[in-house]
């Protein structure tokens, strides 16, 4: 990887893809390439954005396209292609869907963009960024997985509302995956480094953990069809700029454990320093009992989740 000429190839080209290439577009990371199966769609949003560079100030080149030979040489990969859930659904019944596309994608990754680290998003996320990481073979820390930097928004987002303060100085963490057995952590999150315990009753702390679980699922209500983007777009769009700038941010991911947190052969979302080379370091909080037993048995679903109907 050279430190000019940065690509990052989003694929799926739908509410997801196009934010995150949008954010990506407008914060002027180099060259974006949108790719979907249908091409039309990809090369119709990229024009899109590209006109949209002359209002909004950005000019790098972004191009849509169905073809795997043009994402060679990207630096970091996007993956978004794959179903969305709709009312009534959790993200685990997408599995069997999505892992078909995301096979299909890795094998293409695999073959043109073998040195990119890949930033999954597609849902069920833990159980798709282990099927990813197997199809293509590339490295633990090459592979890595969107949520944790979602699900925090959200538990941000709801402290910042009860509190009447900006988001901006509220700081809110939570690991595990990216499901109903998410872990809030509301003993690490702070509020321009104030314990938010000091600033909010325990029954609005637990209301907001309940609600940042249930985050996805709220919005899926609202909307009737299809899922949240925004919010998701951008949080992908932020880890593909750590990377690509190797600017070590601090950031819960979905990542392979081999032993931390007790854990081991699973994808799950703790806190990760995330750099160029993906996964640079992994974090290991000190936790409290009935915490650590939160995030093993988060842990615990998915193992069996990937062994049951991925077959691993
Ligand atoms: P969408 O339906 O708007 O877009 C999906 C796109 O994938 C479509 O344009 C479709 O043509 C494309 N696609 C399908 N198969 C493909 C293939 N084989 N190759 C290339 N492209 C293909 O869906 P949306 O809302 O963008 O969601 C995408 C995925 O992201 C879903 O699985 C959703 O559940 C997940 N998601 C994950 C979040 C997270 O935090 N990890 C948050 C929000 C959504
Ligand atoms: C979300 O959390 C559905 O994973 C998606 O909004």
């Amino acid at each position: 990887m050279t430190n000019v000429a940065r690509k990052v190839t989003v694929i799926g080209a739908g509410n997801v893809g196009a934010t995150c290439a949008f954010v990506l577009a407008e914060r002027k990371i180099g060259e974006v390439v949108l790719l979907d199966i249908f091409e039309g769609f990809a090369k119709g949003k990229a024009l899109d954005m590209s006109q949209g560079g002359r209002i909004l100030n950005y000019d790098g080149r972004i191009s849509g396209t169905k073809d795997y030979s043009d994402i060679a040489d990207s630096d970091v990969i996007v993956v978004t292609s794959g179903f969305p859930r709709q009312p009534g659904m959790t993200r685990e019944d997408l599995i069997g869907k999505n892992a078909d596309i995301v096979s299909q994608v890795g094998l293409g990754i695999k073959e043109f963009a073998p040195e990119a680290v890949i930033v999954m998003v597609t849902n069920p996320l833990d159980l798709m960024t282990y099927h990813m990481q197997k199809t293509t073979g590339f490295p633990h820390h090459r592979v890595v997985g969107q949520a944790g930097i979602l699900d925090s928004a959200r538990m941000t987002h709801f402290i910042a509302e009860a509190i009447g303060c900006s988001n901006e100085d509220v700081q809110a963490m939570v690991l595990g995956g990216h499901g109903d057995t998410m872990v809030p952590l509301p003993r690490y999150t702070t509020v321009n480094g104030i314990p938010v315990t000091q600033l909010l009753a325990e029954e609005e702390i637990s209301s907001i953990c309940d609600r940042t679980a249930n985050g996805g699922g709220e919005i899926v209500k609202l909307l009737e069809k299809g899922s949240a983007f925004y919010a998701p777009g951008s949080a992908a769009a932020i880890m593909a700029e750590s990377i690509l700038f190797d600017r070590r941010r601090v950031l819960p991911c979905s990542t392979y454990l081999s032993g931390q947190y007790g854990m081991e052969d699973i994808y799950i979302g703790v806190p990760v320093v995330l750099g160029r080379n993906g996964v640079e370091r992994i974090i290991e909080l000190e936790l409290e009992g009935h915490e650590l037993e939160s995030l093993q048995s988060s842990g615990t679903f998915y193992k069996q989740q990937l062994n049951d109907i991925l077959g691993y």
